[in-house]
């Protein structure tokens, strides 16, 4: 763990023990939400890797806090810490120092200079299934701190690891992407069939956004694909959320490791985002799902 900290420093540049940047600091005590607000979980997954799944989240994660949302963005992605090299920050604890009891949930939730929280949660969750009981039942009991946030956005690894599905079965939304490319759209009806024959009573809205378009015709075409053999072969519905336009923005604000929805509003990127934000805001989202019915689908109890 350390060792890995340590070389992810090195690869940035930054000295042992420096702070990453002037926004890392610990959470804050904060309020929680507001009392019978549900926090809305969505899980942003997809079958290829490298088709934009961090930068939606993060995006859309600040996109939400600009609307007066308290957003948390848990990286769940095992291989590469991407959430915190985007927001250029190195998060000294995650989601196993939690399970050890070495930190609460909210010593390891980090505030960040662009109005959302992060947790890193990548090592943590492929560590549950050997919890004893009381570890899982302290654990649980740490998930709620979650509820302080209207909405958590969940970044998984691509593809189908247990992870990756536990927490699409368990979140209110799942925001499947990908690109125009052939090899991406195979790979995101790839993972559409195994959420459809894995997860039993898959009660969600799968919801599709093809990222890096020309014109959102090219999106529409792309999702329209997906969507009509997710119906005629598994028999499923999956809603099309939204185009994202490729935009040289984003690779740009990916090197300068400041995210491009506070670089410029007005960008085309931007602008995709603002839209898809938008979208999910007008689904509807059930009052007795929210962090109760995450938890109790991720661990079977709550
Ligand atoms: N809308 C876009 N326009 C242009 N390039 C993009 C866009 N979305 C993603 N990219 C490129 O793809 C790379 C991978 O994106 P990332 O969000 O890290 O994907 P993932 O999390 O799915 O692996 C980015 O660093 C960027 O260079
Ligand atoms: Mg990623």
């Amino acid at each position: 763990m350390e060792d890995q900290a340590q070389a992810l420093r090195e690869l940035m540049g930054k000295r042992e023990g420096a702070q990453a940047s002037s926004g890392e600091r610990r959470a804050s005590e904060r309020p929680p939400s507001p009392s019978g607000k549900k926090t809305r979980i969505i899980a942003v997954a997809s079958g290829k890797g490298g088709v934009g799944k961090t930068n939606l989240s993060v995006n859309m994660a600040i996109a939400y806090a600009k609307m007066g949302k308290r957003v948390i963005v848990m990286d769940a992605d095992l291989g590469l810490a991407n959430v915190n090299v985007m927001l250029n920050m190195i998060p000294k604890y995650n989601l196993y120092h939690v399970i050890r009891k070495q930190k609460t949930m909210r010593e390891i939730i980090l505030d960040t200079e662009y109005g959302i929280q992060i947790v890193a949660g990548a090592s943590g969750f492929s560590k549950i299934a050997n919890l004893t009981e009381e570890e899982r039942q302290a654990f649980i009991g740490e998930l709620y701190t979650l509820s302080q946030a209207d909405i958590v956005i969940i970044d998984t690894a691509a593809g189908v690891s247990n992870n990756v599905l536990a927490f699409v079965a368990a979140a209110d939304d799942a925001i499947i992407v990908t690109t125009p490319e052939p090899t991406a759209i195979t790979d995101a009806y790839g993972i559409i069939k195994i959420i459809a024959t894995e997860i039993e009573n898959l009660n969600i809205g799968l919801k599709l956004v093809v990222n890096r378009v020309k014109t959102v015709t090219e999106g529409r075409r792309v999702a329209e694909r997906i969507i009509n053999i997710s119906g005629q072969f598994l028999n499923l519905k999956v809603e099309y959320l939204g185009c994202i336009y490729d935009d040289p923005i984003v690779p740009a604000s990916v090197l300068r490791q400041r995210p491009f929805f506070t670089q410029d509003q007005k960008s085309k990127a931007s602008i995709s985002i603002a839209h898809l934000v938008t979208r999910i805001e007008k689904t509807d989202f059930a009052d007795d799902k929210g962090l109760g019915r995450f938890i109790k689908k991720l661990f079977g109890k709550d």
